[in-house]
């Protein structure tokens, strides 16, 4: 990709900060727990897969300092990292999917020395990273089975390289379909409030030569009646076991244009993103992020300082508006049945 969106070598970790793009390329070193946290409900690291990887190599920086060879005292301590960065946001469950997989792995060690358990957590981030990456190559694979050459496709928020630690989800199939020879264009969304399509999407696609147009979000409507967009594709923060899909403020409003004009709605997401524990999306949890991201605009007052304020950060699309939901495992077609469990194994 060019970029390395997070990074840990030699017990460092770095990622770049995507509050700053797309004005400078800066790359930040959390060595802290308190920047680990930080970072993800800052969104200097966002995106599902991207918090899920980084969290599980916060687990590694919060027991960085930790010289107890006392087990019962290193597992109390484990149990407080992982707590509080569960803390940092709660609607993309990768988070907490990568945070129970390192206590996992941790207790199932418990035996071993304290120093050998470090190892091990360590171990098994670079894992969770490395699948990341694999996982992100085969949503491309079996995503631009979808796309034909010459269409113009629909993406909201960033679900790109840089919310993975691969190629991303949504754009991995971009990237896959273009690298196959297929002609794309894409429109990204500009995603109020934090523009992450704008500053982020159009960033990344930019840098690799792939044809963007940027919309407001308030545009995308028109731009399917007109039958400028052929397909939609977009990521997901967390996808019930009925195929419910929360994302990015937006997607579920495109789905339901989507609809009306006939135009196939995909969601592309790693089983990381399946939360088996809710039948439906109505209990996803939505963060509630703070008013001042929509009172004010590029730093700018753009409201009455005490205006009221709604800023949900997620919203979910119910599976029926979804045409087809792209894993690493395959392509889910409705009726899902327990077709979806599939993913799990
Ligand atoms: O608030 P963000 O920027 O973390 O939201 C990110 C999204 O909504 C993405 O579409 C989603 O996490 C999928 S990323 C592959």
């Amino acid at each position: 990709m060019g970029f390395k969106t997070i990074d840990y070598e030699n017990d460092k970790l770095k990622i770049i900060d995507q509050r700053r793009l797309p004005g400078k390329f800066i790359i930040i070193e959390c060595n802290r727990l308190k920047d680990v946290y930080n970072s993800i409900k800052t969104l200097a690291v966002r995106g599902a897969p991207a918090i899920g990887v980084f969290a599980a190599y916060g687990v590694c920086v919060g027991l960085k300092g930790t010289k107890t060879s006392d087990r019962e005292k290193f597992f109390l301590h484990l149990n407080k990292i992982v707590e509080y960065l569960k803390e940092s946001r709660p609607t993309a469950v990768n988070l907490f999917w990568a945070l129970d997989r390192m206590k996992a792995i941790a207790c199932k060690n418990k035996d071993k020395s304290t120093i050998q358990i470090k190892k091990i957590l360590i171990k098994e981030a670079k894992c969770i990273h490395k699948e990341d990456e694999m996982m992100c190559k085969a949503i491309g694979i079996n995503g631009a089975r979808l796309i034909r050459s010459g269409d113009k496709i629909l993406t909201h928020c960033n679900a790109g390289a840089l919310a993975t630690a691969g190629s991303g989800t949504a754009l991995s199939v971009i990237y896959r379909a273009k690298q196959e020879g297929k002609r794309i264009a894409v429109y990204a969304d500009e995603t109020r409030p934090l523009l992450q399509g704008a500053r982020l999407t159009a960033w990344e696609l930019n840098k690799r030569k792939i044809d963007v147009t940027l919309i407001c979000d308030n545009m995308a409507g028109s731009l399917m009646k007109q039958g400028l967009i052929d397909k939609i594709v977009v990521g997901a923060d967390r996808i019930a076991a009925n195929g419910d899909a929360a994302n990015k403020i937006g997607t579920y409003g495109l789905a339901v244009l989507a609809k009306e004009h006939k135009i196939p709605f995909y969601v592309a997401a790693p089983s990381s993103t399946f939360d088996f524990t809710l039948k439906t999306g109505k209990d996803i949890p939505i963060e509630e992020r703070e008013p001042r991201e929509v009172r004010r605009f590029a730093g700018v007052d753009t409201a009455p300082k005490a205006i009221k304020v709604r800023n949900p950060a997620f919203d979910v699309t119910p599976s029926r508006l979804i045409t087809a939901i792209i894993t690493e495992k395959s392509v889910f077609k409705k009726p899902y049945g327990r077709s979806l469990e599939k993913v799990k194994g």
